[in-house]
């Protein structure tokens, strides 16, 4: 219980987004500082360490986005969160397989944990390739962002709402160090940014990602300046619910959210409609939100399924379709994982989105 206290840091009382982005993300203590928890040694899998072909996808929806933004000379390529950089290898690979994107291309990485900046630069190992913390130095070109399972990575805030009143949702460290909940009164700013949502008006239980949206706003003024677009793949649901998505997983099993501090991972699931309002809100457009599956076979995975199976032995073919399996079925991440795109450009025939 004692090693609760380092996660509260000075405080003894903290909002959950506070709380969780110390347990996460402390430089010395957070979990994504500790280990690699990605991978069948870690705590999940995501969905490039299943299959490569997820990787390629992205790749060549990338390569077909900067078609659509009229193949400018110069274009920013930007990795959202890349946990191990498996997804950045593989989508490296295939650029240069398009040598006039390949030389408009610059591509950078948005990483917090240096641990994982560590790991991510011997996996990749391309000189080309630049690691930020903010995006100034984005200054010239159209800029294409992407992330899988980085905004559902992301702290949210909870809220309870009694009688016309806000109450937001903190964890109190007690005088035998353990974690209390307990909920207070909201400023005054935390209610309006919560009422200006009408995806959250109805709600008595409501999920905010307010740091997120900090991130993203960085990104949509970017997108609103220099013109490019969003592409976002995470665990989320499509209609606003009045039910608390937080969730552990250590050693690929759930976990109680307050067991394990620092040695599991915790998510929220990512709240579409809200996401949906809040890019419209910040003057971009976007295309119908779809699945994980309807994304990818869109994109023809199944198709480069065949072509790359045709050279395989059996048991290989096997073990490539038992991966797409996981990644496409309606039951598994198929189904869970949804796929949003948001967009400044003149045209809008971006593939993938039927
Ligand atoms: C669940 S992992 C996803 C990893 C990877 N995209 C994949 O598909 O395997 C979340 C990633 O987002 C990073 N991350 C979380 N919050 C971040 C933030 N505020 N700024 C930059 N990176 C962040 C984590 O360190 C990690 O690399």
């Amino acid at each position: 219980m004692k090693s609760n206290k380092k996660f509260f840091k000075k405080s003894k009382c903290l909002p959950v987004d506070k709380f969780f982005q110390n347990v996460l993300y402390d430089k010395k203590n957070g979990y994504y500082n500790s280990k690699l928890p990605i991978g069948s040694k870690g705590d999940f899998v995501t969905s490039p360490k299943i299959s490569n072909l997820f990787s390629e996808m992205i790749a060549v929806w990338i390569i077909s986005a900067w078609e659509v933004l009229g193949r400018p000379k110069k274009i920013n390529i930007v990795e959202l969160g890349p946990g191990d950089g498996v997804l950045a290898k593989i989508i490296l690979e295939v650029f240069k397989r398009f040598p006039e994107f390949d030389t408009s291309k610059k591509v950078f990485l948005f990483e917090i944990s240096n641990l994982l900046k560590k790991i991510q630069k011997i996996n990749i190992n391309v000189k080309s390739v630049k690691w930020i913390d903010s995006f100034e130095k984005i200054k010239n070109g159209p800029v294409i962002f992407f992330g899988n399972e980085f905004f559902d990575a992301i702290p949210i805030k909870q809220f309870i709402r009694k009688k016309g009143s806000l109450y937001e949702k903190y964890y109190l460290l007690n005088s035998d160090s353990e974690i209390n909940e307990i909920h207070k009164k909201t400023s005054k700013r935390n209610y309006d940014m919560i009422n200006s949502y009408s995806s959250l008006k109805s709600l008595k239980f409501i999920e905010f990602p307010k740091y997120g949206f900090k991130q993203l706003e960085r990104i949509t003024n970017i997108i609103a300046n220099q013109g490019g677009c969003i592409l976002m793949i995470d665990y989320g649901y499509l209609k606003s619910h009045n039910q608390s998505t937080l969730q552990s997983v250590f050693k690929h099993k759930k976990n109680y959210i307050l067991n394990n501090l620092g040695k599991a991972d915790i998510t929220s699931h990512v709240n579409f409609e809200l996401l949906k309002e809040f890019f419209v809100k910040n003057n971009l457009k976007i295309k119908k939100v779809i699945t994980q599956k309807q994304f990818l076979e869109n994109m023809g995975i199944m198709k480069r399924a065949e072509i790359i199976a045709k050279k395989m032995k059996f048991i290989d073919q096997s073990n490539l379709y038992i991966r797409l399996k996981r990644l496409l079925s309606p039951n598994s991440m198929g189904n869970l994982f949804k796929v949003v795109l948001a967009y400044n450009s003149k045209t809008n025939n971006f593939f993938g989105f039927k």
